[in-house]
């Protein structure tokens, strides 16, 4: 398609309008060279009036020309990214976002997670919220259980929401959610009628949680459509490690989103969309008691799995100190390796 041809969409009764913003007052030399391009649009993004979209244009550019320089892409190659980018685009739905896998698979959304999220105090670490959490979740009493039977193999979560000071956090609303055994969680299934494999808790007095779930299973993000193929040709599976979803929050604590993962997955190191932190990686610890497992309410008694953990909630205010600390140390090497 020429580029005029949108036009012929239009209704063309009235002459085309500029946006009315004027040729720039400085002059801008005419490009005989490719440089000549990168520094011209880096002069006319320097008319951006927000400071820090100006700062992110130029930078974005920047690396954005250097890509293409270095990468010396040809018009096919260019021509590829377009299409691959449409389609991706095309491929979200009001239920699916594709755009959001494509920043997953390249690492961005959880970078961006990181940088915003940063710790301090032994605090837990922040994972993806994934696209699987629903408002719907029931509320379940301590000990209870989120995943109805058959769904998996038995699992006891247990642990305290606490204080970078140790201190137990009372009445915390915990919620969490988790994939069945067959790799789906229940809004992947059509004749869905309740919520299963998740639920909502409050922490007791002494910060206590404890809840009956079943060991998470892993599971591939679409393969189907733009983000599939680009998994397939840069010989990448699309599998997510097991984990458990998590969410905590408190009046005057920091929310925090979560989920831990079971060091026995193979997929563990290479989770396709980056979400896996040292920090959340858990041991799960085996209970071959059948009388303990009927005493933790497991209706057909036997064995079950055991994860232990704590969550450590940052208070608003130590979130909001230590995000300004990593941002400012991140501005500060920006300009030192600008002015080097
Ligand atoms: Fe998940």
């Amino acid at each position: 398609m020429a580029h005029g041809d949108f036009d012929k969409t239009q209704d063309n009764a009235q002459p085309a309008v500029s946006n009315g913003i004027p040729p720039p007052s400085f002059p801008l030399p005419l490009p005989d060279s490719p440089d000549i391009i990168t520094a011209n649009l880096l002069l006319l993004i320097g008319q951006t009036p927000n400071p820090r979209l100006k700062f992110i244009y130029q930078l974005l550019v920047k690396h954005l020309h250097a890509f293409v320089k270095e990468s010396n892409l040809s018009t096919d190659e260019w021509m590829a990214a377009i299409q691959f980018l449409t389609l991706v685009g095309q491929t979200c739905t009001p239920l699916r976002q594709e755009m959001i896998l494509l920043s997953d698979v390249l690492g961005v959304s959880a970078l961006v997670d990181a940088l915003n999220n940063p710790v301090m105090g032994g605090a837990t670490e922040n994972s993806v919220l994934g696209p699987f959490f629903t408002e719907d979740a029931e509320d379940i009493e301590h000990g209870g259980s989120i995943a109805s039977e058959g769904k998996g193999e038995y699992m006891y979560v247990e642990g305290r929401v606490l204080t970078t000071e140790g201190e137990p956090i009372a009445g915390a609303v915990i919620e969490t959610w988790e994939a069945d055994d067959n790799g789906y969680y229940d809004t992947q299934y059509a004749d869905r009628t309740h919520p299963d494999c998740r639920g909502r808790l409050h922490t007791a007095k002494d910060g206590s949680f404890g809840y009956r779930a079943i060991v998470p299973h892993a599971y591939p993000i679409p393969g189907d459509g733009p983000i599939g193929g680009l998994l397939i040709s840069q010989g990448r599976h699309n599998m997510r490690p097991n984990h458990l979803h998590m969410m905590a929050e408190a009046p005057g604590y920091h929310k925090l989103i979560t989920s831990l993962y079971p060091d026995s997955c193979d997929y563990i190191a290479s989770d396709t969309v980056f979400g896996v932190k040292k920090s959340l990686v858990v041991k799960l610890e085996q209970v071959d008691d059948d009388a303990e497992a009927r005493k933790r309410g497991f209706p057909k008694g036997g064995s079950f799995k055991l994860l232990k953990r704590d969550i450590v909630l940052l208070t608003e205010e130590q979130s909001r100190l230590t995000r300004r600390q990593v941002v400012g140390e991140l501005e500060a090497s920006y300009l030192q390796t600008k002015d080097n």
